[in-house]
């Protein structure tokens, strides 16, 4: 509990193991980076110094966790871990069936395998990557529906992840029975890790109801974002957080998750619905990629690490740190005159690479040549979420995406407030220079998530001595 006299906001913690980090020489790291063909995902994680990649699956696992992982049970059917798990997503997520997979994209794969199929449609506030390429793998189209708010990284707006209530009237009145279910993201991780509203997920709800259509939450932050309910929309201060995820869950018809997320731990994720006929459908696709339902690809000690996992994330004073530290960093940045998305989001900060970097236009990446400086000058990894994540289209037309955005994820428990004080240090540097920062272009692609894979070569020739 906080005292109200002392404001510094600690890690509510003790670090109890550790893991050295390696500095390499700036020379070196752009040599690794012309390697990796100057994609981030194809370095050696022993040449990244700070790892801001994601905060999926990166996150330290609490004491309590490592000794839940010593009670799992590997039984194959049945096994006492999967009933631990299944109560501890039911306490907060109360539906009828639960699927467990072993990440949140394998739920997006079962759950549009039997809803998706050419001609439909999914809204969504704004699809994360792997979720618009599941929609999209199964023929049908992903629709963006944020608020406007949502696409300017200057408007304070509380709620940016919100759902436009008249832009989805507008899609159900006019395609109704191509959409089989409408899906919202909390927090709207490509919109910038901005919450969703309850006033605006209850808007939703009563457009599904007026359509009969259902609604399914991608709630991989939905403990974040349950934080910033309870912080910023009236009305919700003095109530528990637990019971406004609670409130979340029941506004809802059924959920996809990746527990590399909130749920802190390193692997797994789950389908979740009260429609029989639908959980029947998902159930026999799970048993194909996942495995036996009540396993779905997870060892019995993954399954209990989420179940203890899961009643940590709603801890309101984990909440405080995780959201203050991450507040920290982005205070730090606006401090240093470096255009950062605002509101603070939740798991990350998002720096305005296009504001930033005006000298590139969208096609030459400035998000993805940001996070190539900061590699190269700081041994710092982030992640564009841009023209390169975003930009090619279903029809193979590259366009500019509508925000070219660099994030610094930052996983749960894991960095402390020094390597933050860092971070800022190196991303002001790069920011004060960034005039100096060429534009890329890309010389091999895949057809889909193309950011994991691609290879660029920089449009002019940069300097490698440090
Ligand atoms: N939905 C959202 C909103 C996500 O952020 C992610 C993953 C997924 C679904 C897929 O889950 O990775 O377990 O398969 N986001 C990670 C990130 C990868 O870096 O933001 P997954």
């Amino acid at each position: 509990m906080r005292d109200s006299r002392f404001h510094t906001v600690i890690e509510p913690f003790r670090i109890h193991s550790i893991e050295p980090v390696r500095l390499i020489s700036r020379s070196e790291r752009q040599a690794r980076l012309d390697e990796a063909g100057w994609n981030l995902f194809a370095l050696h994680g022993d040449d990244v110094l700070i790892d801001l990649l994601t905060d999926s699956g990166t996150g330290a696992l609490s004491n309590e966790q490592w000794a839940a992982i010593q009670r799992g049970n590997e039984g194959y059917a049945g096994s006492p871990s999967w009933f631990r798990f299944r109560d501890a997503v039911h306490e907060l997520f109360p539906f009828k069936h639960v699927i467990p997979t072993h990440q949140g994209r394998a739920a997006e794969k079962i759950l549009f395998g039997v809803v998706g199929g050419s001609g439909k449609v999914i809204p969504n506030n704004t699809h994360f990557d792997t979720t618009r390429a599941h929609v999209e793998f199964s023929g049908a189209e992903g629709v963006d529906l944020v608020v406007p708010e949502g696409l300017d990284p200057r408007n304070r707006h509380p709620f940016k992840g919100n759902v436009d209530i008249p832009a989805l009237s507008r899609l159900l009145a006019s395609r109704a029975e191509d959409v089989p279910l409408v899906m919202v993201t909390i927090t709207n991780n490509s919109g910038g890790g901005q919450p969703v509203s309850l006033a605006n997920l209850r808007a939703v709800r009563e457009l599904c109801d007026e359509y009969d259509k259902p609604l399914f939450l991608d709630a991989c932050r939905f403990a974040e974002n349950a934080w910033f309910i309870k912080t910023r929309e009236p009305g919700y201060v003095n109530v528990a957080v637990a019971d406004i995820v609670r409130e979340m869950a029941a506004l809802a018809d059924g959920m996809t998750m990746s527990a590399k997320k909130d749920p802190l731990a390193n692997i797994g994720g789950w389908l979740a619905m009260n429609d029989d006929a639908l959980a029947s459908e998902c159930r026999n696709l799970a048993i194909l990629t996942e495995g036996f339902p009540t396993y779905g690809g997870l060892a019995g000690r993954d399954l209990d690490a989420i179940a203890v996992g899961l009643r940590e994330s709603v801890d309101e004073d984990y909440l405080r740190y995780r959201i203050a530290s991450t507040a920290y960093l982005g205070e730090g940045l606006e401090r240093a005159g470096v255009p950062v998305v605002v509101p603070f989001g939740g798991h990350a900060i998002f720096i305005d690479a296009r504001e930033l970097l005006p000298h590139l236009p969208a096609l030459q990446y400035p998000g993805h040549a940001l996070a190539c400086a900061l590699y190269v000058e700081g041994g710092i990894r982030s992640c564009e979420i841009g023209t390169v994540m975003f930009g090619m289209g279903a029809d193979g037309v590259e366009r500019p995406a509508p925000m070219d955005l660099v994030r610094l994820a930052i996983p749960r428990r894991t960095y402390t407030h020094n390597h933050l004080d860092y971070v800022i240090e190196v991303v002001t540097y790069v920011a004060r220079n960034s005039d100096q920062i060429a534009g890329l272009e890309i010389v091999e692609q895949p057809e889909r998530l193309r950011h994991f894979s691609a290879r660029f070569a920089p449009l002019r020739k940069v300097e490698t001595a440090a």
